[in-house]
């Protein structure tokens, strides 16, 4: 009997059997580059569960949004509580502000995660039941200079990984109100089209008509080429936020296109929401997205906060650098290997190889005690600096024969100076 890893699920291994995105070497490298740009920017690491009571996500991406009602991970504890799988970031960290009171310790929080999230979505390219995010919230501050902040700050972390070929779009949905009424103006729009729309619109109508507006369909597109615009439902505040952020955004450098129908399909946002979509991707092209959700600690029992972040998937993120055939640098550690040709040697080279570990130096030990041909292979195959090599002639004469892998040199170390030597080597 096997057990195959369920559908649309990944392993990240150590070995270079299957696309290199999944390779371990390259989730390191862009967990590298991502702390080092959060520590650019001053935001803090903070690690939530891994799952959540249900209610939690229902109150904040929305029971009508798609995430809740059909693709989260829902299940019931011993006792009979809904708990939930995390779909996203956003709602734990926000839960766990209100709950540790993290507004009493100072105004302003940027905090990050590196977390999975799980969807019950249709596995395809780009798009898995578990997919990693990296993710950012700053909280407790309102103004349009923050939200340039962050969506600069997503920009340079593409930058930094070298990626181009980038769209960033932007758009205000303004407030809860402005929302509301926009939502009610879009669904008397297009109830006439109702028995034109495709099957899905057709739910979405009655359940979440915003979502509609995202649809790939070229009939409801072309229903919704006269829809009305949110812009002309947006309060003066969001409109003149709106205004700034763009200047902001045009005295950074940073180019944007306004898309009027972009409106994320979680219900916490509010004023600015954003997407960065990569020219390098098929139909799953959004690699990174977020807005900003003033009052959603208040939702959560809390005071009321302003806060913005975004979220970007590592899966995405690694498949646009790979067909941009941007290199993943690997960083090299001088690794020493030990090949013991004698059940005598055996204890020799466990010995000295847990000094040298205990030296933090790395060191492997073949214990298999095959040929030394293959044991040498093996040694280059796993990119170590030295092979060491303990016969039964390096043990009658107490020393082991150590070879310098890369200029193909070697000598003989007794083995009392063994740490000495090759510390200095
Ligand atoms: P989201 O747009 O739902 O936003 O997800 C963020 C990113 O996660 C997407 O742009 C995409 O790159 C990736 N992603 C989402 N679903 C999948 C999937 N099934 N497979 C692979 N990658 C996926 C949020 O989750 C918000 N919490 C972002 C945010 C943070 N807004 C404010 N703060």
């Amino acid at each position: 009997m096997k057990y195959p890893i369920a559908k649309g699920l990944f392993d990240i291994l150590p070995y270079p059997l299957e696309e290199k995105w999944k390779h371990t070497d390259a989730w390191h490298f862009i967990e590298s580059v991502i702390h080092k740009l959060c520590q650019d920017y001053g935001f803090l690491e903070i690690r939530t569960p891994v799952f959540e009571k249900t209610e939690l996500f229902n109150r904040a991406v929305g029971e009508a949004s798609d995430i809740v009602s059909k693709e989260m991970y829902t299940f019931l504890d011993k006792k009979g509580r809904s708990l939930s799988l995390r779909p996203e970031g956003t709602a734990s960290v926000m839960r766990a502000f209100v709950e540790k009171n993290l507004q009493m310790h100072k105004k302003i929080h940027r905090l990050y995660y590196i977390a999975p999230m799980f969807r019950y979505e249709r596995p395809q390219s780009g798009r898995y039941r578990q997919h990693h995010q990296f993710g950012v919230e700053l909280i407790g501050a309102k103004g349009p200079y923050e939200d340039a902040e962050i969506i600069d700050m997503c920009l340079e972390y593409y930058r930094r990984l070298g990626l181009n070929d980038l769209t960033l779009l932007i758009n205000s949905v303004g407030d809860a109100t402005s929302r509301e009424n926009y939502k009610k103006a879009l669904k008397e729009y297009l109830f006439p089209f109702k028995e034109e729309l495709s099957e899905d619109s057709k739910i979405r109508l009655e359940k979440n008509p915003l979502r509609i507006l995202d649809s790939k369909d070229t009939k409801d597109q072309n229903i919704l080429k006269n829809a009305p615009s949110i812009s002309d439902y947006l309060s003066i505040e969001a409109k003149e936020d709106f205004q700034t952020l763009l200047e902001l955004l045009d005295e950074l450098n940073i180019f944007y296109k306004v898309e009027e129908k972009l409106v994320r399909g979680l219900d916490y946002y509010n004023k600015t929401v954003f997407e960065i979509t990569s020219g390098s991707l098929g139909a799953q092209n959004a690699i990174g997205a977020g807005g900003r959700y003033d009052g959603l600690t208040k939702a959560f029992g809390g005071k009321d906060e302003p806060g913005i972040g975004f979220a970007s998937g590592i899966e995405r993120t690694l498949q646009t650098l790979l067909a941009q055939n941007i290199e993943i640098p690997i960083e090299q550690v001088s690794s020493v290997y030990f090949i013991p040709l004698e059940p005598d040697a055996k204890k020799v080279c466990l010995k000295l190889a847990t000094f040298l570990r205990h030296k933090k130096i790395e060191a492997v030990i073949d214990f298999e005690m095959g040929k030394l041909k293959n044991a040498l292979q093996k040694a280059n195959k796993q990119n170590a600096s030295y092979a060491v090599i303990l016969g039964s002639n390096e043990l009658k004469k107490q020393i082991v024969t150590c070879k310098d892998l890369e200029k193909q040199t070697q000598i003989e170390i007794p083995i009392n100076d063994f740490v000495t030597t090759l510390t200095d080597f």
